[in-house]
């Protein structure tokens, strides 16, 4: 096994990069496995960590062959010269935690260091990535969530969790991502910080500092954004009405991910049959002209105004209060313009940062580029509608003053972070248009 390994080593041209892999004791752990072999392909020297717990889903051999290194496992191991958690440490360009424990995340919000991967964390000089994976139970808990707050604020970037089915069956919030998305976080990441050290204004401000700005840039502390999701529905009679199979997905990735940056979010939603993301200020309307009444009267207070919604472009002129009975000849339907919610918002006084979206169905550019020039938004996210409602999957084109920027295929709440990482820095700027 070693003659291989030291000939695959050999091989690979000695990796620019290198991180600590910090495994904890979850049953996502077996995701890390695939997630070294994706980093290493990429040319990113991994070492990996292991709690005592993470080893009994994992072995450390598994990892040892796939990183080509030794294993970080014990603290009284006095084979780095029992300063492991020190030298480690400072030979590497970040620490990357996946999965991270509630428990893991408890002990870093806290400072807390009894093992050799908690020390590591503690005695680094590098910044610190943290890939949640728990049950949605101990997700929601008040506590995990206390203690995350603390970890963004102290500086480290938290990749996900995500939604989906959990390995004790339940299905919720508190999945990690897929080591693909993991590794594209990752990589995304080290490249940005790479760039960010090699332009820096600051040379002489420590790494740990630079860390803490660099994310005070991605970050929405504070910051208090109204979402729109979701369809809605224009009344016919008493059991008929209009709507379109907008999902409300996109939308509430977008309340998520903002969720995610420490925003404040306000989401008002038309009917949709998800789950509102747990932190949300949520507001249920029917129809677009509830919903243009929702924004109105929560729109002083948003520093961020975010269109996902598919509103209806039209609305019955006289809904009946009754079911229409069925008769022999044609039926009429007359339709009134509704009010476009995103238009008002963009067209107000003192508008908050306005990002739009659009959902078209031939020639995407040119329309997209038209609407965001009749709204005079300074941000549209524009995605094709066929391939996009009720999808988990799209792919974004964002239209700003800069001009074009694609955002690959990829599940939503991903693209939703990508727009709200994209969103925040053109928020910063402060020059929308
Ligand atoms: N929008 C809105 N109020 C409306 C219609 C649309 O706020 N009455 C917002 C949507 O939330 C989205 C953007 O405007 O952010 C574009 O919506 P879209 O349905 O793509 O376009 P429309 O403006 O409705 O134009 P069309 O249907 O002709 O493409």
């Amino acid at each position: 096994m070693r003659g291989i390994m030291e000939q695959t080593r050999a091989k690979r041209t000695a990796p620019e990069t290198r991180i600590i892999l910090g495994i904890t004791g979850g049953i996502a752990a077996y995701k890390a496995a695939e997630l070294a072999r994706l980093l290493v392909k990429q040319n990113i020297g991994v070492r990996a960590a292991l709690t005592e717990a993470a080893t009994r889903f994992i072995t450390p051999v598994t990892m040892q062959a796939l990183t080509g290194r030794p294993v970080l496992l014990n603290q009284w191991d006095c084979a780095e010269n029992g300063m492991a958690h020190i030298s480690a440490g400072r030979a590497a360009d970040a620490i990357v935690i996946a999965p991270a424990t509630a428990d893991f995340i408890a002990k870093l919000a806290h400072g807390l260091a009894d093992d050799l991967l908690s020390t590591l964390c503690l005695a680094r000089d590098c910044p610190l990535l943290v890939a949640p994976a728990m049950n949605k139970q101990m997700w929601e808990n008040l506590a995990t969530q206390r203690n995350l707050a603390q970890l963004a604020a102290d500086g480290a970037t938290v990749l996900g969790p995500c939604s989906g089915a959990q390995a004790c069956g339940e299905e919720g919030m508190g999945r990690m991502l897929e080591a693909e998305e993991l590794a594209q976080e990752v990589a995304e990441f080290l490249q940005s910080n790479k760039s960010m050290n090699a332009i820096s204004p600051t040379p002489t401000l420590p790494r740990r500092e630079r860390e803490l700005v660099r994310h005070s840039d991605e970050r929405l502390d504070g910051v208090k954004i109204l979402v729109t999701a979701g369809p809605t529905y224009e009344a016919i009679d008493a059991v008929r009405g209009i709507t379109n199979r907008s999902s409300g997905k996109m939308g509430y990735a977008v309340a998520q991910a903002a969720l995610e940056m420490g925003a404040e979010v306000t989401l008002v939603s038309g009917p949709t049959a998800l789950e509102k993301p747990h932190g949300t200020q949520a507001v249920d309307v029917i129809s677009a002209a509830e919903m243009f009444e929702a924004v109105k009267q929560r729109v002083a207070d948003a520093d961020i105004f975010i269109g996902v919604a598919a509103v209806a472009d039209y609305r019955v002129a006289q809904p009946s209060a009754q079911k229409i009975k069925k008769g022999e000849g044609k039926l009429t339907l007359g339709l009134l313009p509704n009010p476009d919610i995103l238009a008002y918002v963009a067209g107000l006084p003192q508008p908050p940062f306005c990002v739009g979206f659009a959902a078209e169905s031939e020639n995407l550019r040119a329309h997209a580029a038209a609407k965001r020039a009749a709204k005079k938004v300074p941000l549209l996210a524009a995605n094709l509608a066929q391939q996009a409602i009720g999808a988990d999957e799209n792919e974004l084109i964002l239209f700003d003053d800069g001009g074009e920027h694609l955002l690959p295929r990829a599940d939503k709440l991903a693209q939703a972070r990508a727009l709200l990482r994209h969103t925040a820095k053109l928020y910063r700027q402060g020059k929308p248009r």
